[in-house]
This record gives structure tokens, C-alpha cells and sequence, in this order.
């Protein structure tokens, strides 16, 4: 089974979308597309399949799949969004997750958007946020204790998720923007601290020692390279002003039997 990364086209209603810590300025949504379409292109080069979920136009967030859906490699999980306004998400995401993996359902008061779920093996670093809640956790807890994995919550301050924050970039090591972020719950890992004058270069997506990031961030690209990852910079500079980063752009699979 190839490794795959479910995306969903940009959304003719994209300029109108959420936004929580960030000013409303305007978008340019063919510009978007094209840097969505870059984005698609380096998850092709690194050997990563996409499947293009159905276009939701009046879904302003939608390209975001990654906060309505979590994919785990026994199970994926769906939760009610932390967003009212993006509810509408999460039937397309459920049969697309549906079609690979069982799908369980977290339930209300519960909300959880994926962006607040951040792997390191067998750790869900789970974001305490604006939109993911106490009962969330409790429930992905109960759930998957008996796939033995270990849910660690995380306060998030300042920013929409925990993976605006933070990214894992391997086993251990850790990026973090640790202004934002609560850093005792990664007691252990590496840290790796971006400039704070690169508040947003935190947000990476890491995969078999191969780091995608936006572009912008020149210090924190060459802290991951010192590192000894091989960093792909791409410009989601219109992408950024909806509030999204590189993680909430796909929904990764690797580990499809
Ligand atoms: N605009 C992305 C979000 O608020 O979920």
C-alpha cells in the first residue's frame, strides 16, 4: 500500500474563514491555490500519494483536513470541531478515513480539532486550546489506553493549536515556538527553540527525517538542517493569513497493512 496524504482543494470561500489570533486581511485565492498545489507537490516528491478529497466551497476551512480527522495506525478518530462553523467538514473527512482505517467518534461536550494532536511514537501530545476541551481528552484517553497509547495534554497559549506551536521532527526532538507553548509535558525530548523573531517558523511537517516548512523562516530552517534534517521550504505565505500551516494541509498515512 503506498504512503498517503488526503488533501482537499482550496475553497472558493477561503478569504472568509476562521480566525482566532490573527487580523483579517486579504487573501488571494488563486495564489493560495497555487502554493496549495506547490504544497501537493513536495508531499509527491518525498514519495507520498495524494488523494483529493471532494472541493466544500462553502466551507471556508475545509483545506484544513488534518483538524477533522486524526489517523492513527489502528484507528482514526473524529471528534466534533472546535470551530461550530466548520461542523460541515467532517462527513467528508470520516468516509475518506472510513475507506482505510476503522473510525471511532469522540462525542459532545467533547471538541477536538487534529491540529491539537501531535505524535511522537507511541505519545499523543494532545493542545489544551480554544479548540480542543478537557472532555476531549478525556475520552481520546479511555479510548485509546488499550492500543497503548499515551495521551499527554499540553496547555497552548497564544496560538490556534498545539501544532502552530510545536512540531515534532523525530523520536525525541522537539520545535517549539516556547512562547506559546507549555514546555514541561516534553520533559525529556531535545528542544529545539525558534528565534522569537520567527514566531510562526514552528509549525513544520516532519516525515522520515525530511522537514517541510514554510518559507520565511531562514533561522529556524538552518537550527532543523544543523539538526540533521533535510528541510523543503515552500511559500504559504496566503495560506498563513487563514490561520494554517503546513500540518493542518493533509492528513498523512503512512502506515497503511
Ligand atoms: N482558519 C483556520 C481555523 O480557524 O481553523
Amino acid at each position: 500500500m503506498p504512503r498517503l496524504a488526503l488533501t482537499r482543494p482550496i475553497s472558493a470561500s477561503f478569504a472568509r474563514g476562521e480566525l482566532t489570533y490573527l487580523e483579517r486581511v486579504p487573501i488571494d485565492v488563486d495564489r493560495a491555490r497555487r502554493q496549495h498545489a506547490a504544497y501537493e507537490g513536495v508531499l509527491e516528491s518525498l514519495g507520498w500519494t495524494i488523494v483529493r478529497l471532494p472541493a466544500l466551497d462553502e466551507q471556508p476551512d475545509a483545506v484544513f483536513v488534518e483538524d477533522a480527522g486524526i489517523a492513527l495506525d489502528e484507528l482514526a478518530v473524529v471528534a466534533p470541531m472546535g470551530a461550530s462553523s466548520r461542523t460541515g467538514e467532517s462527513r467528508s473527512v470520516e468516509e475518506a478515513l472510513a475507506r482505510y482505517l476503522p473510525v471511532t467518534r469522540l462525542t459532545p461536550p467533547a471538541t477536538l480539532d487534529g491540529g491539537d494532536v501531535m505524535r511522537a511514537g507511541r505519545r499523543l501530545f494532545v493542545g489544551r486550546s480554544r479548540r480542543t476541551n478537557a472532555a476531549a481528552i478525556e475520552q481520546f484517553q479511555r479510548l485509546l489506553a488499550p492500543y497503548e497509547y499515551e495521551v499527554i495534554p499540553v496547555e497552548v497559549k497564544g496560538a490556534l493549536h498545539l501544532k502552530s506551536a510545536c512540531s515534532v521532527v523525530g523520536e525525541r526532538t522537539i520545535l517549539a515556538n516556547t512562547e506559546w507553548v507549555d514546555m514541561s509535558p516534553f520533559a525529556g525530548m531535545d528542544a529545539l527553540a525558534v528565534d522569537p523573531s520567527e514566531a510562526w517558523g514552528a509549525s513544520v511537517l516532519h516525515a522520515d527525517g525530511h522537514v517541510v516548512m514554510p518559507t520565511g523562516f531562514p533561522r529556524t530552517a538552518r537550527l532543523l538542517a544543523g539538526a540533521g534534517l533535510t528541510v523543503h521550504e515552500v511559500d504559504l505565505t496566503e495560506i498563513r493569513k487563514a490561520e494554517g500551516g503546513p500540518t493542518c494541509l493533509s492528513i498523512l498515512l503512512p502506515n497503511l497493512a
